[in-house]
């Protein structure tokens, strides 16, 4: 690949200077490997498909019913079109109703207080706890850990679990696909102890060559850390055979389910996943609160993350004795409305059928995809076999910024930038993608809207 493009696509030489950069193995590679393949843009004649669009029987309109703010207009007097479920989830009234109870019936700190409304919200609280638990299919809710969310949670195990295994030179495997919130922890920490990362490349539909994967691990391996769904591309990546690579070399595994959490099936017991960790905002609960789940085994060998109330059995002056997981990572008043708020968000899902979710968001990005890819000049980014919700493109002529202008003037809320995942876009000569990205209340029309806008700009 030696021609640049209006996006900019780099030549072979810069090409090469990244995958130095992000796949440490790149010198040692010889020609019959797959440690990196240069990307090649789809166009869009490439990855038509035809849409199968309908055949799930998903009753969207009684689940917008339930969405308040879907119904909102914008002050230009456009219907509001939500399609950046990637950043963050609307609330359906149940979760809105249970916080609004809570409040008006049950607020006071949990764990402490001889009174009512004490064992109220203590009730409450650790019935979300169970909740999680039973949604993610974990043994016992000792094994969620209540935290802010995916970044939180990435940094707590970071920090808590994975930080005292490491000496200068040993090894942390992550992707080219994470998230900063999966690479900028690990690199902290790394800094301190001298430890160094390490970063399995993709192919050009943005996969993880699983070979690839496989062959980072060494000796020197002590954690690896990797998204189960990229924010970026929608990848939906061979978590069970990741999990067991890592398990094979005797490495725990965390696997972050931020943008998987809402629209795949998952069950963290059948994963065998050591760590699984994800946000409640991106599964239509509040902002502010998530859960880590971890092993039992783990969750013991693991130090406290932060100090304080709650934490603890007893203190003295000169020692502390703490309490088991989970309390040993909640030190301090937790976000307790927003935890109910997330028990009620999960079971609602959960009544919907995250079966039924999944069936229905996979025929609706199939159909977006399939019309979108029909606009000349627009350029899917990340065209991998398995996806989940996320249809980032390029258009030429234009800057993401432009389009992602041009679509809120027409009332549709799209994220335009780089997704806070700069490796990966840059892997495709990118700084920046217009990424529409999808939930189960998103509507074929809605989807046409879209792609009407589009072709307009694209013009
Ligand atoms: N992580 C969120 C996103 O992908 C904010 O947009």
């Amino acid at each position: 690949m030696t021609t640049a493009n209006s996006y900019g696509l780099p030549d072979t030489e810069e090409i090469e200077s990244w995958a130095r950069v992000y796949f440490p193995e790149f010198e040692k590679a010889d020609d019959t490997t797959t440690a990196y393949t240069p990307v090649v843009l789809p166009h869009s004649e490439a990855t038509k498909a035809t849409s199968n669009f309908g055949t799930s029987n998903f009753d969207v309109n009684r689940v917008r019913a339930d969405f308040p703010i879907l119904n909102e207009r914008l002050s230009n007097g456009k219907q509001l079109i939500w399609l950046d479920n990637g950043a963050t989830t609307q609330k359906p009234r149940q979760v809105i109703n249970r916080i609004s109870h809570y409040y008006e019936h049950e607020n006071s700190n949990v764990h402490r207080g001889a009174h009512e409304l004490a064992a109220r919200s203590t009730d409450a609280y650790e019935a979300s706890r169970e909740t999680v638990a039973k949604f993610l299919g974990a043994p016992s809710k000792d094994n969620i850990v209540f935290v802010r969310g995916t970044t939180e949670g990435i940094n707590l195990v970071a920090n808590s679990f994975v930080k005292p295994l490491l000496s200068p030179g040993d090894e942390i495997l992550l992707t080219i696909l994470e998230h900063h919130a999966n690479i900028v922890p690990w690199q902290l920490i790394a800094q301190e102890t001298g430890a160094v990362i390490k970063v399995a490349p993709v192919d050009a539909t943005g996969q993880i060559i699983l070979s690839e994967y496989a062959r980072l691990f060494s000796p020197r391996t002590k954690f690896t850390s990797v998204t189960h769904v990229s924010n970026a591309l929608g990848t939906i990546t061979p978590i069970h055979e990741m999990v067991q690579i890592a398990h094979g070399h005797g490495v725990r595994i965390l696997v972050d389910g931020a943008q998987s959490v809402a629209h795949t099936p998952l069950n963290v017991s059948t994963l065998d996943a050591d760590f699984f960790v994800f946000s409640g905002h991106k599964i239509f609960a509040p902002t502010g609160i998530g859960a880590v789940y971890g092993k039992s085994d783990v969750l013991e060998e693991a130090k406290p993350y932060q100090g304080g109330g709650n934490m603890i059995r007893d203190v003295t002056f000169e020692r502390t004795v703490y309490n088991p997981a989970p309390s040993k990572f909640e030190a301090g008043t937790g976000n307790i409305a927003d935890a109910i708020g997330l028990g009620a968000a999960l079971d609602y899902v959960s009544q919907v059928g995250l079966g039924n979710i999944s069936a229905y968001e996979h025929e609706l990005l199939d159909y977006a995809t399939c019309e979108l890819t029909r606009i000349n000049g627009l350029h899917m980014i990340g065209t991998a076999k398995e996806k989940a919700s996320v249809l980032s493109f390029v258009l030429d002529g234009t800057t993401t910024e432009q389009v992602g202008k041009h679509l809120a003037n027409h009332g549709i809320a799209v994220r335009a930038g780089h997704h806070c995942a700069q490796p990966i876009l840059r892997h495709y000569g990118l700084e920046a993608t217009v990424r529409p990205t999808l939930a189960f209340y998103n509507t074929a029309d809605e989807i046409d809207a879209l792609v009407k806008a589009v072709r307009e700009i694209a013009k």
